[in-house]
């Protein structure tokens, strides 16, 4: 069996700082978001030994589900400017699918990690474009998350920026039906982190290549003779 040594590895930087900054403070300020969202739409008696006008705990929820709002949001945005401005890996073009290879790669993703009727398949550098589509799909559930968590807030608030999305509760049929997609749409995320963790830690095990440091550090390990740019 070949040493390490002896392979033809190569180091390549794929995730700028950029991406890295956004990964972590959007997978933090989703989970955030999920678990004070779940608290508001079931709220707990806790802390009984206080009178009601005593208790500030469901304030608190609430303050952190709407400063987390704010910073998800935010930082969504930085995300998409640097989809523009970004190296290859980061670029809208390595999300929208448009070329028949990227369909072929997200379909023989799938046979040999989901699927497992494959054995190996080619690997990307940047994202497989199977989890290219997935986040391409997730992004369109956080614009949602944005414009009904938005909207229900501007009926709380005096600032411009909620306002913007106040006409989302006329055209859904008011705040209890905004509420209730906003509710269903958390469970995309905790249904997607359950299998993206898994995953990764999956591509890390199986090819060796370094999958989790390079969302901390940026850098891939590829050997030239399997990579697939
Ligand atoms: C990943 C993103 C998000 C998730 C998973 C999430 C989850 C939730 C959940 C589960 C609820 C409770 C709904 C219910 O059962 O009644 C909720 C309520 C709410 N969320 Fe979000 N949310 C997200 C983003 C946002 C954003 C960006 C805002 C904008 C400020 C926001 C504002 C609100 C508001 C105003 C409520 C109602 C609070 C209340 O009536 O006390 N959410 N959210
Ligand atoms: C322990 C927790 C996590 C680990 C180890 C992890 C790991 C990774 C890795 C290795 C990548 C790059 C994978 C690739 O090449 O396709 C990635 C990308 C991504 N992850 Fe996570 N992740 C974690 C939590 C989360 C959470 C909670 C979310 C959101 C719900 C999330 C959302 C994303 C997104 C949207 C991308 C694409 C980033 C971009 O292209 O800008 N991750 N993650």
């Amino acid at each position: 069996m070949a040493t390490a040594t002896t392979l033809p590895y190569r180091r390549v930087y794929v995730w700028e700082l950029p991406v890295r900054v956004f990964h972590w403070v959007n997978a933090i300020s989703i989970v955030l978001l999920a678990v004070t969202g779940f608290l508001i739409g079931w709220p707990q008696t806790i802390w009984m030994s206080d009178e009601p006008y005593q208790q500030y705990w469901f304030g608190w929820v609430r303050f952190i589900h709407f400063a987390a709002g704010y910073i998800f949001f935010f930082n969504l945005l930085f995300r998409v400017y640097w989809s523009f401005v970004g190296n290859e890996y980061a670029r809208w073009s390595s999300y929208i699918p448009h070329r028949k290879e990227q369909f072929l790669n997200a379909w023989e993703t799938l046979k040999v990690d989901i699927l497992q009727t494959k054995e190996k398949g080619k690997i990307s550098v940047g994202h497989n474009y199977l989890a290219a589509l997935t986040y391409l799909g997730l992004f369109f559930v956080m614009l949602f998350q944005v414009v009904t968590g938005f909207g229900l807030y501007a009926g709380m608030s005096d600032a411009w920026l909620p306002w913007l999305f106040a006409w989302i509760v006329p055209l859904m049929g008011g705040d209890a039906w905004v509420r209730q997609w906003h509710h269903i749409a958390m469970w995309a995320f905790v249904v997607f982190t359950v299998i993206h963790v898994y995953l990764s830690f999956y591509h890390d095990v199986v090819e060796g290549r370094g999958t989790i440091s390079a969302i901390v550090g940026g850098w891939k390990f590829e050997r030239d003779d399997e990579f697939d740019k």
